[in-house]
């Protein structure tokens, strides 16, 4: 059976990232790792590594994609939970014989990673993205 292993990293949507430091940086006084544009999820991202896992700031960078609605509809705030697992392809033929919903039906292959999201209608409302690590 694949295992969940960490949270990986929790994901805030904002408007723009400079802002929301203020607070994740400035306020409570986390890191910034870096500041990536990854033009995949059309999006640029802030990386807050703390402890095990880390905060990531998400700032839409391209009108109509899935990020950008999300901001649009609701606001800036939590928009998912990604679990380090050990095995993607496993857990997500795992998930589906046991009628969990999935966005990705297979992974997601990226830069030292495999990714795929869970539908939020199987985890009580929250978006879950899964991710593998494939490299260090
Ligand atoms: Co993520």
């Amino acid at each position: 059976m694949a295992k969940v292993k960490r949270i990986h990293h929790v994901a805030v949507v904002v408007p723009e990232i400079e802002g929301a430091l203020a607070f994740w940086r400035d306020a409570l006084g986390i890191e910034v790792k870096q500041v990536e544009d990854v033009p995949s999820q059309k999006s640029s991202v802030a990386f807050l590594p703390l402890g095990d896992s880390e905060i990531e700031l998400v700032q839409p960078t391209q009108e109509g994609s899935g990020v950008a609605k999300f901001l649009a509809e609701r606001g800036p705030g939590m928009h998912h939970v990604c679990l380090e697992v050990d095995n993607i392809d496993e857990m997500l033929d795992e998930l589906k014989h046991k009628q969990v919903r999935l966005i990705n039906e297979t992974p997601l292959e990226l830069e030292g990673r495999k990714m795929a999201f869970v539908h939020p209608k199987s985890a009580n409302g929250v978006l879950v993205e899964l991710y593998e690590i494939t490299s260090l």
